[in-house]
């Protein structure tokens, strides 16, 4: 990621959103005040262990929430006009024509009785009408030439393809009315490793040829140090950390981060596996203080009492940890190491 802040613009905003799941013993904060840009062109990986919320995230700005879970605050803006509160109709059109969601399963989503032509062909007669036949048979062929896919899957149904063409098929649907933004919640998660790997590079051809943004949600943080720019680190409901990827990788500030990059397996090193200490809070009470208090290795008396704002410790770089401090004179310091300044 080379430009500079200043030179990029944001399609999407994401104000303090917060996305509750009412519970019969409470409401599970499941995103619990969020907050990130999107920029024009980027794609943004959403990272964090499974049930921190990325999906719930993904639903919350699509306002896509159904009960038990409600948004319980916060906005959404995108190209500056704020979703939420739109009547549903509109934000139908939205869903697709701006803002496309590869859902997390969506292999599994897709119709075992209607062929891939017919399936596709919805998406685009429901939102620009009906079309000429052999009009949209060349566009949908098109599409399925984007994504990698032969000619002859036109005519499939879904249980004659593999995995990795139903997640393609998946994001020739997303892709079909030429969305601004795409969020894919593991898109490439339960295929194998070198069909993840095709998968992917999809998505990133699809990126380039299209332009468009794209959050990318998932766990392997090896094909996130491919595939995206920034990276934004969810625990519990909150995002900790966001940087760009070389500097998240090189350097991570947040302990969690810290965990979740000591974690990835490396053949040259072999270390033991990391097993962090203590356990996550109830989802439904969390602790005052920090969300990660439970298990962090460095817990200050503050982080008890104290919910750690979020610092920009160098440009771009914002962590919510507070063993980073901003000096008098503008300096970061992180108060473990304060001989060090970071
Ligand atoms: N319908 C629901 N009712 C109550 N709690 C829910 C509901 N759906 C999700 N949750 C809770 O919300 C939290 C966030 O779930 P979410 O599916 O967003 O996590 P995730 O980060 O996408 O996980 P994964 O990596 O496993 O996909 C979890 O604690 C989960 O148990
Ligand atoms: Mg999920």
């Amino acid at each position: 990621m080379t430009e500079s802040k200043e030179a990029r613009h944001p399609v999407l905003k994401v104000r303090d959103l917060k996305v509750y799941y009412e519970t019969p013993k409470g409401d599970v904060l499941a995103v619990d005040g969020i907050n990130f840009d999107l920029y024009e062109g980027e794609t943004l990986g959403l990272v964090g262990e499974s049930g921190c919320g990325k999906s719930t995230a993904a639903m919350g700005i699509l306002q896509l929430v159904v009960p038990p879970g409600r948004i319980a605050g916060g906005e959404v803006l995108l190209e500056g006009h704020s979703l939420l509160g739109l009547p549903e109709n509109m934000l139908r059109s939205i869903r697709w024509i701006k803002l496309a969601l590869i859902p997390q399963g969506a292999m599994n989503s897709l119709n075992p009785t209607m062929k891939v032509c017919d399936q596709i062909k919805d998406v685009i007669i429901a939102h620009e009408g009906k079309r000429a036949r052999k009009d949209i048979r060349q566009r949908i062929l098109k599409l399925l030439a984007t994504v990698g896919l032969p000619g002859r899957v036109y005519d499939m149904y879904p249980h004659e393809l593999s995995g990795g063409m139903k997640q393609r098929v998946c994001i020739a649907m997303a892709i079909a009315l030429n969305p601004t933004i795409i969020i894919a919640d593991e898109a490439t998660s339960a295929l194998d490793v070198v069909v993840q790997r095709i998968v992917a590079q999809t998505l990133l051809k699809v990126k380039q040829a299209l332009g468009v943004s794209m959050i990318m949600i998932g766990h392997d943080m090896g094909l996130m140090a491919q595939m995206v720019d920034r990276i934004a680190v969810m625990y519990a409901g909150k995002i900790v950390e966001i940087a760009p990827v070389a500097d998240l990788f090189a350097n991570p500030r947040h302990p969690y981060s810290q965990l979740l990059i000591e974690s990835i397996p490396s053949l040259k090193e072999r270390k033991p596996l990391k097993i962090t200490e203590g356990i996550t809070h109830d989802p439904r009470n969390p602790p005052p203080g920090c969300i990660f208090q439970l298990r962090c290795p460095f817990v200050m008396d503050k982080c008890r009492v104290v919910a750690p704002p979020g610092l920009e410790v160098k440009p771009g770089q914002i962590v919510a940890c507070h063993l980073y401090q901003e000096n008098k004179d503008g300096s970061m310091v992180n108060v473990a190491n304060a001989a060090g300044n970071t």
